[in-house]
């Protein structure tokens, strides 16, 4: 596999992915990005990467660039649930035609393909509930963003068993790590407290979410393209379960504030409980284990990450807090 194809690769885990490729392999590396808001050309700099952009959904964009290359990870996806409560139509377009328009490509041109997707598809657990999700767990999405993903997997399954296409699907937990959104929970609140502001938690901040930092998602993923059973699910995870109240306060005591420094504000609609992931099948299979072992150290490199590039998150963070504004969680 020498001719690797990335699609949302200017996006936050994407663009991770891409820079762990390019220091860890001798791949030849193309990018197709529809460049949204989400992704930014910034994060791609420097690196010997081609960049096409271009809509997964086109046929026309994806049969040429998939045929040119010998596999696809394909991340490109709208991934935040409180857009998909907003406007649900991007996230069927991109999640479910998309998914759809890069299968159709793989089965002509026979090319290998793994399929990124989310524990979200499985639902919520119960706070005190022992369970993790794995490969096993049915599907229950509860958002229209949960549910798209959730689609799209049914899709590659089905392009496995019918067409013989070489896929393989991976589900992983809540990433956090450079270049994320100012939308999603860290980064939101690392920049808050950055900007002088405080933190917003939705509800009580009960809910958990399950961390890995995006570059060990990146070697989870590497490994399951390289050495992966076709048709096989693996469930991506870093043991990483934290309640959102647990992380604003790690936030706010590594940035030397004082931990009761934040605000309870409006929950989402249908917000799930939480998500726990159990890898050992990643782990006992493929032998992987994550590098930030420690979800604390990760954060702290995190912190500083978007410490020194300030100028790269301010130009997102207004029209951001604005949209927050609207919906009563600023
Ligand atoms: P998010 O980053 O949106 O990821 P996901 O919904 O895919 O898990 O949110 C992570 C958790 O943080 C989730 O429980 C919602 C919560 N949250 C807040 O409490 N405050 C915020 O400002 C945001 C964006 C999320």
């Amino acid at each position: 596999m020498r001719r690797i194809l990335v699609t949302g690769g200017a996006g936050f885990i994407g663009s991770n992915f891409v820079h762990y490729l390019s220091e860890n392999t001798d791949c030849t590396i193309t990018v197709l990005d529809k460049l949204t808001y989400a992704a930014s050309r910034e994060a791609l700099e420097g690196l010997d990467v081609q960049l096409v952009v271009g809509d997964v959904a086109d046929p026309a964009v994806v049969d040429d660039l998939v045929g040119r290359h010998d596999a696809v990870v394909h991340f490109a996806a709208e991934s935040h649930n409180d857009n998909s409560l907003s406007d649900p139509g991007p996230f069927i377009a991109t999640n479910i035609v998309g998914t759809f328009c890069l299968l159709e490509a793989a089965r002509r041109h026979d090319v290998r393909l793994h399929h990124i997707s989310t524990d979200e598809v499985y639902g919520d657990l119960a706070l005190e509930d022992p369970a993790r999700f794995t490969e096993a767990t049915p599907y229950n999405p509860s958002s229209p963003y949960s549910a798209a993903k959730a689609g799209s997997d049914h899709l590659v399954r089905a392009w496995v068993r019918s067409f013989g296409v070489r896929a393989t699907i991976s589900n992983c937990s809540n990433n956090y790590g450079p270049w994320q959104h100012v939308e999603k929970f860290i980064p939101r609140q690392i920049t808050n407290v950055l900007g002088g502001g405080r933190p917003k938690v939705y509800g009580t901040g009960a809910n958990v979410r399950d961390w890995i930092h995006a570059a060990d998602h990146s070697s989870a993923v590497w490994e399951i393209l390289q050495r992966g059973r076709i048709g096989e699910t693996y469930l991506i995870g870093a043991d990483g379960e934290r309640d959102n109240l647990t992380v604003v306060r790690e936030i706010l005591r590594q940035l030397g504030r004082s931990e009761d420094e934040y605000d309870l504000v409006t929950d989402r609609a249908g917000h799930d409980l939480r998500y726990a992931i159990d890898s050992t099948k990643l782990r006992t299979e493929l032998g992987w284990a994550p590098a930030y072992g420690d979800f604390e150290a990760g954060l702290a490199q995190t912190i500083g990450w978007y410490q020194a590039h300030e100028s790269w998150w301010r130009t997102h963070k207004q029209a951001t807090e604005a949209a927050y504004a609207t919906r009563g969680q600023a």
